[in-house]
């Protein structure tokens, strides 16, 4: 039984210090992720969103592709964008520090939105919203992209009775501990690669690709129309 859950921006900011080094050394080709996402983002992207940026990894890449993009990142672990910033000291970012299931994300303003290694804490209902509302940010010609921890049929051999059993694990958890309802903690729920695809195909993406994937780190990317 693992220890005490934690409040999602509570356990980030804990840990802004040492997380560059887990997450590019200590999770499945961890590095090679973050560098190879710029390279799936549509040539001449100008705008970009990306949810759960943390100190920004990933964004490395994508201004040494798009040197003249403007984006925008939000995360709720202040000590996470602290290390954004440091990160890019000369980088113009438009930061968002808040909630991204709640803040306003605007419509048809972006020609990509990114999520990295944030999503796989929430449930069907929470992702299928959020997809929704991705969606109507994006431009016409926009594409999301999202690679995270996903259960992947060649890592497990029922991926969704893992996704159930994590789920399971996770309410068992909440309800040993107490915790309030309303609040999300820090414990991996990941979905397995079809669902992810069903959920953004029903949020009403045109076409859902795989396009990356070591292990169970795998990147889709979403059209919001059919190209
Ligand atoms: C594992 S880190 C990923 C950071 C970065 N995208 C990367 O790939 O290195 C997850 C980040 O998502 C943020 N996060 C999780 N849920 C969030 C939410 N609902 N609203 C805002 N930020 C959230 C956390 O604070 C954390 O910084």
């Amino acid at each position: 039984m693992q220890d005490r859950l934690e409040e999602m921006s509570a356990f980030f900011n804990a840990r802004a210090e040492e997380y560059d080094v887990r997450h590019t050394g200590g999770i499945d080709a961890g590095e090679e992720s973050k560098r190879l996402l710029a390279s799936f983002l549509p040539e001449g992207t100008r705008t970009l969103l990306d949810l759960g940026v943390g100190t920004g990894l990933e964004l490395v890449e994508v201004f040494h592709r798009f040197p003249d993009i403007s984006v925008t990142g939000i995360d709720g672990a202040p000590k996470m964008l602290d290390k954004l910033r440091e990160r890019f000291p000369n980088q113009e970012i438009r930061i968002l520090c808040g909630d991204y299931l709640a803040a306003d994300f605007g419509s048809g303003c972006y020609d990509a939105v990114l999520t990295a290694m944030t999503l796989h804490h929430y449930t069907h209902a929470v992702k299928l919203a959020l997809y929704k509302r991705i969606y109507d940010a994006l431009t016409d010609t926009g594409v999301y992209l999202e690679n995270d921890f996903m259960l992947s049929a060649s890592e497990f051999p029922d991926p969704q009775r893992e996704e159930e059993r994590l789920f399971a694990e996770y309410e068992a958890l909440k309800r040993e501990q107490h915790l309030p309802g309303g609040a999300y903690y820090h414990f991996d729920t990941p979905c397995t690669v079809d669902n992810q695809i069903k959920l953004l195909l029903a949020a009403g993406f045109a076409r859902v690709e795989e396009v990356w994937g070591v292990r169970n780190n795998i990147t889709l990317r979403a059209y919001k129309q059919e190209v």
